[in-house]
């Protein structure tokens, strides 16, 4: 993209496996994506996927694209996590067999998490695959969901069920787009930022300890987007240390659904289930008391929750964590530090320490 010589804008270049794209930061870049994605693009033709809370950013995408000379075609879902359905897949699918959308075109996926995993999912399904890409507008989906090549939609019995991994040829996040977030959304991509920063090591760590609540977070994004692409890179499909991005997920994940989906957005559950693992890691692993600490104190700044509701009964929580798929069945595998950046994987605690780790984090 050629941003003005004065803006900060910068382009990670992004290698996995046979994968090579460019990850765009920096502001005023909606509009840029049709001539960056013409530029590269082998079909003419774009189907743009988005959800209503996003119409203004689709609509400058949109413009950009037919402004480049794409031929663009535009599917709305409803926002909200139950469009990562079949019934979704279904209705984008002949969308774009109706427009004729062809093995060369793309999918353009704008929006959170939701959008870039079931358009992302559709990208790669229909016509066995075509190009895909991503326009991250929430937080959380520009330093995790849009980066890794995860994909996928929910089923009744689980969420994240059915999928496929399905790389990018082009990412484009724009960080204004994230002055209509709301705050709630902003604070749950903050639980990835700080699970980066305890999975990077003790410089991140400290930026993100004590970062403003409202301060400027392109290079906060721009160090999380780094370390998930290095990871991603050393092990796609997660046979090893690409686990260690799921640091505060296994209880995360209990809590979540504990909470019915409801109670706690994804990332308040990562909050607790952050806190959760680091008071496993005090005890099964030699981390220090005050790492745990600082972790609360930033996740409070942020404006997550750091205590868990009575509501949300801890066996409630330890069922929902044997139905995780995260987890083999037969142990509470998971992901501990014995400090920022000292990843543990594939600890095994025992029921009786997460029980004890869960009720350590009540109100
Ligand atoms: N593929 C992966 O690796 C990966 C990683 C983490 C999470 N996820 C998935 O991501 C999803 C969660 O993503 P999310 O938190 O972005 O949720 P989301 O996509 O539901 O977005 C949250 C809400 O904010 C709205 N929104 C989005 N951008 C906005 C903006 N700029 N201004 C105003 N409103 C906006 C959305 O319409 C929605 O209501 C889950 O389904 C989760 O499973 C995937
Ligand atoms: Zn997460």
């Amino acid at each position: 993209l050629s941003a003005p010589p004065d803006t900060l804008n910068r382009v990670i270049a992004a290698e996995i496996g046979a994968a090579r794209f460019g990850v765009h930061l920096g502001t005023r870049l909606l509009a840029e994506v049709g001539p960056a994605w013409a530029a590269q693009a082998v079909g003419d033709g774009v189907l743009v996927v988005s959800d209503a809370n996003v119409a203004e950013h689709a609509a400058v995408v949109r413009a950009s694209l037919e402004q480049a000379g794409m031929r663009v075609t535009e599917v709305v879902v409803p926002p909200g996590e139950p469009s990562k359905s079949f019934g979704e897949v279904e209705r984008i699918c002949r969308a774009a067999a109706q427009a004729g959308l062809r093995r060369a075109d793309a999918i353009v996926a704008v929006g959170g998490g939701v959008i870039g995993d079931l358009a992302g999912f559709v990208a790669a399904s229909y016509l066995r695959g075509v190009r895909l890409v991503h326009v991250p507008t929430t937080l959380l989906a520009m330093v995790d969901s849009s980066i890794g090549g995860k994909t996928g939609i929910d089923l009744a019995e689980g969420k994240n069920l059915v999928g496929a991994i399905w790389q990018p040829h082009l990412v484009v996040m724009d960080i204004g787009t994230l002055a209509t977030l709301p705050a709630r959304q902003r604070s749950c991509g903050f639980a990835e930022i700080i699970k980066y920063g305890l999975l990077d090591g003790p410089e991140l760590f400290a930026r993100v300890d004590d970062w403003p609540a409202d301060g400027d977070v392109t290079d906060l994004i721009a160090r999380c987007v780094a370390h998930k692409l290095a990871v991603v890179a050393a092990d796609e499909r997660e046979s090893g240390i690409r686990a260690s991005l799921n640091l505060g997920h296994t209880v995360g994940h209990g809590i979540e659904a504990a909470g019915g989906y409801d109670r706690y957005h994804h990332g308040e559950a990562i909050s607790l289930g952050l806190l959760a693992a680091l008071r496993v890691a005090t005890v099964t692993a030699g981390l220090d008391e005050s790492w745990w600490l600082r972790t609360r104190d930033a996740l409070e700044r942020q404006g997550l929750p750091v205590t868990l509701a009575r509501e949300v009964a801890t066996d409630d929580i330890l069922t929902a964590m044997g139905r995780d798929k995260k987890n083999d069945g037969r142990s509470l595998n998971m992901v501990l530090v014995d400090g920022p950046g000292g990843v543990l994987l594939n600890q095994n605690p025992s029921i009786d320490v997460v029980r004890a780790a869960i009720e350590g984090i009540r109100e």
